[in-house]
């Protein structure tokens, strides 16, 4: 039986999981408020839990209740398809948002620990703040501390592997357990983690930096970002990995599909590894796009391009 399939919220389903929340819950809450392609039909509920605890009784009913569920960050690098989320998400942004900074055993070392919860641009604005070096690669990634775990989010200046030492994980007998850095499988843009484990909160590893070089470093990253990149309409960021050795915005660009417009989804003029969403594209819209980029970057260049943002939903 395919639980995604035949899960469907009752009245009962709204009540049992309302009483049961310490925090918020959304019912049939519109997704396109809640990503920053601003696109997507509705969750069935968003389900703010307000610590660890209120989080795991959240955890036990769902799967009591046969409840597909997810984790959102903030909603970038996603695409939620038009028929909405069958299920609950699960925002961290209470339940997983600590930032504590301890020095390491030399005076040059410092380990930050994140919640999963925590915006990526908090935990950088904490480390410009206090003259540590090492998340500037960070800078202009909008997505949260789990959301960038995850996905190894990262720039040409690094990745989030290269600075994480230990994750901690929601197992799926409803306990914490923490890997450190030698026992995660991060990949390109990828952690694997078990479809029923969470990543709650994360360990980076910092090294005492000069101030100024720190901040110089993270403006002239953002400012590279402002020039190169489209600010004017929604996005999801990069649509498309890098495929090895070559870049994907290169390629779209030199295929000539910049500006290209499938209903208000768009090739964005500024860079071609951007989709942008000019009032009221549609995800079936943005689908077609990144099919008729691929095809024709196959076509003129013979190189297949893999979705970096995830596609969820049903259609
Ligand atoms: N390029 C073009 N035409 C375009 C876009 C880019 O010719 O329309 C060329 C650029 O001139 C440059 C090369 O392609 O020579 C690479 O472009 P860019 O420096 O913009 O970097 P990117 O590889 O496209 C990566 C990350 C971005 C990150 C930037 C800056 C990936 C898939 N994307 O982009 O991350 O902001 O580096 O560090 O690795 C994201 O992942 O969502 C994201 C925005």
């Amino acid at each position: 039986m395919d639980p995604v399939s035949e899960f469907r919220p009752d009245p009962t389903w709204v009540k049992e999981v309302t009483a049961a929340c310490r925090g918020r819950v959304l019912v049939r809450a519109p997704l396109n408020h809640f990503t920053t392609f601003k696109i997507g039909g509705p969750a069935d509920a968003i389900i703010i839990p307000v610590d660890q605890d209120d989080l795991i009784t959240v955890i036990r009913l769902l799967k009591r209740l046969a409840t597909p569920w997810m984790v959102l960050g903030r909603g970038s690098n996603l695409l939620v398809l038009d028929g909405g989320y069958n299920g609950a998400m699960i925002n961290l942004a209470q339940a997983a948002n600590q930032l504590v900074i301890t020095p390491g055993s030399n005076r040059e070392e410092f380990f930050m620990e994140a919640g999963a919860g925590v915006p990526l641009c908090r935990a950088l604005r904490i480390t410009v703040a206090e003259g540590l070096t090492g998340l500037e690669f960070t800078t202009g990634i909008p997505g949260s501390v789990g959301g960038a775990v995850i996905m190894n989010a990262g720039t040409r200046d690094g990745r989030i592997e290269d600075v994480t030492e230990e994750v901690t994980f929601l197992t799926k007998e409803e306990t914490m357990a923490s890997k450190i850095k030698k026992d995660l499988c991060f990949q390109y843009r990828h952690l694997a983690v078990d479809s029923d484990e969470m990543v709650v909160s994360a360990t980076f590893k910092l090294k005492k930096g000069t101030p100024d070089l720190v901040r110089k470093t993270v403006k002239a990253a953002m400012d590279y970002r402002k020039q190169t990149q489209p600010k004017a309409w929604p996005s999801a960021g990069s649509v498309f990995k890098n495929p090895p050795g070559m870049s994907a915005g290169a390629l779209i660009d030199q295929a000539g599909l910049k500006g290209t417009r499938i209903g208000d989804a768009q090739v964005s003029e500024k860079h071609a590894n951007f989709i942008v969403n000019l009032g009221h594209a549609r995800a079936k819209d943005v689908l077609s796009l990144m099919n008729k980029v691929q095809r024709t970057v196959k076509e003129n260049f013979g190189v297949a391009l893999e979705p970096e943002i995830k596609v969820i939903g049903r259609s």
